[in-house]
């Protein structure tokens, strides 16, 4: 089969590789007919290279056609329409009864000290190969896979994998107070997902920062009021801009929905550049122990949030001991939540707004399909944030 295979640094490959075969008697083998591109593979695709084998197939929001099943796989059947949840659990364990499943006790990589295995993403989530493929082998079929019914086109159900309950996530834990006001930060394909579900769910006003024009456009045409993050000269300016439209307090909530890679910090880029130069070895634990992240947009949240407030961190963030300001989040009694998306855990809420109507507008969230041979560009073109792309499709 063909899929997107990982080089290097910058280097994603369409590739032959051997056909997928089920091994477990949980396994399915799903034929893909979309697959996401994600924020979370930029990261992959230069910031956590240390943390990638050459020849490691990414892709962790795919769905597709039942093609074959292990023995024990009995909630779904050969020729269903599925979606597959990004990350791989077990639906019967301490962490899943709860509704923890990117914990999941049973596929948890504890080698690495790390949650649930997911699609598609470094040897620290169990190095499982991904969706950006034409076949997958899903582990835990008889529990991961979301049955989706026939008619709408694949865009209607896809944003299930990842998107949807991820941002979905963020909004809950962001615990707006009904008709309050709650900042995202971060417009990309999260950002502006918790911006439409926040809407829907009954917050007040919605404030989107970002700095990519289409980006800000197109959450102001959905209803956020929208600061374009490099119209200011310093952070202090952003946080008094929006405080200024919350009696001066700051919003009830944030939601960091940038992550790692935020713009804002030239010492950490350098950082990053030296972790593209060192081995393998070296550079993986440089990203772990060194504190090399970013932490622009989280200690943008920290300042802005009103005392008393939420911050709901979604973005993915990396290392140990990245320094954080105490002072100020005790001092302002600070709630943070924050984590992996618990995919499974969000379905039943989200798929009522799939089924008849679309209220969030994922019919036309993707703003490009590409066939899979076109992945090296759309990688680079989704980086650079280029030709308007906010959210890519492969179809394989
Ligand atoms: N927790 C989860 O389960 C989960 C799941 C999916 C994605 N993610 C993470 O969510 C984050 C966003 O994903 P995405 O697909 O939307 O990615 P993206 O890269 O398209 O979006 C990030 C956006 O942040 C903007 N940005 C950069 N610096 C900023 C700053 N200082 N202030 C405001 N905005 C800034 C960028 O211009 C970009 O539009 C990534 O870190 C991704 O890894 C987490
Ligand atoms: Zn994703
Ligand atoms: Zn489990």
């Amino acid at each position: 089969m063909r899929a997107v295979v990982w080089h290097g640094r910058r280097d994603v490959q369409v590739d032959t590789v051997p056909d997928p075969t089920i091994h477990e008697p949980t396994d399915a083998i799903v034929r893909v007919t979309s697959s996401g591109l994600c924020g979370s593979d930029l990261h992959l695709y230069e910031v956590l290279a240390p943390f990638m084998t050459s020849g490691d197939i990414l892709g962790h929001e795919p769905m597709g056609i039942v093609e074959a099943i292990g023995s024990s796989v009995t909630n779904i059947a050969v020729g269903d329409r599925v979606v597959i949840p990004f990350n791989i659990s077990c639906g019967h364990c301490f962490m899943c009864d709860q509704g923890l499943q990117s914990q999941c006790e049973t596929t948890q990589v504890s080698e690495q000290g790390c949650g649930a295995a997911l699609f598609g993403y470094t040897k620290l989530y169990g190095q499982v190969p991904g969706g950006q493929a034409e076949l997958l082998r899903v582990p835990h079929a008889d529990y991961g896979p979301i049955k989706v019914p026939d008619g709408p086109a694949d865009d209607r159900f896809l944003f299930l994998s990842d998107v949807l309950p991820t941002a979905w996530q963020a909004v809950q834990y962001a615990a707006i107070p009904k008709g309050g006001t709650v900042a995202v930060l971060g417009l990309g394909p999260i950002g502006d997902m918790s911006a439409r579900i926040a809407r829907h769910l009954g917050a007040g006003t919605v404030f989107g920062v970002d700095l990519v024009a289409e980006r800000l456009a197109r959450a102001k045409s959905n209803g956020v009021e929208v600061f374009d993050w490099s119209s200011f000269d310093k952070p202090a300016d952003l946080v008094e801009a929006i405080k200024a439209q919350t009696g001066g307090r700051g919003p009830d909530a944030v939601i960091d929905a940038v992550g790692m890679e935020a713009h804002g910090s030239p010492i950490a880029k350098a950082s990053h550049a030296a972790t593209a130069v060192l081995p393998g070895t070296v550079a993986a634990k440089l990203m772990r122990k060194a504190g090399t992240d970013r932490l622009a947009a989280l200690h943008l949240a920290i300042d802005l949030v009103r005392r008393g407030g939420t911050v709901s961190v979604i973005g993915v963030y990396g290392a140990m001991t990245d320094p954080m300001p105490m002072m100020t989040m005790f001092d302002k009694q600070i709630q943070l939540r924050m984590g992996q998306a618990n995919v499974r855990r969000w379905v039943d809420d989200i798929m009522p707004l799939l089924v008849d109507d679309d209220p969030l507008g994922v019919d036309t969230f993707a703003t490009h399909h590409v066939a899979l041979a076109d992945a090296p560009s759309a990688y680079s073109m989704f980086q650079a944030k280029s030709d308007g792309a906010i959210k890519i499709v492969f179809q394989p």
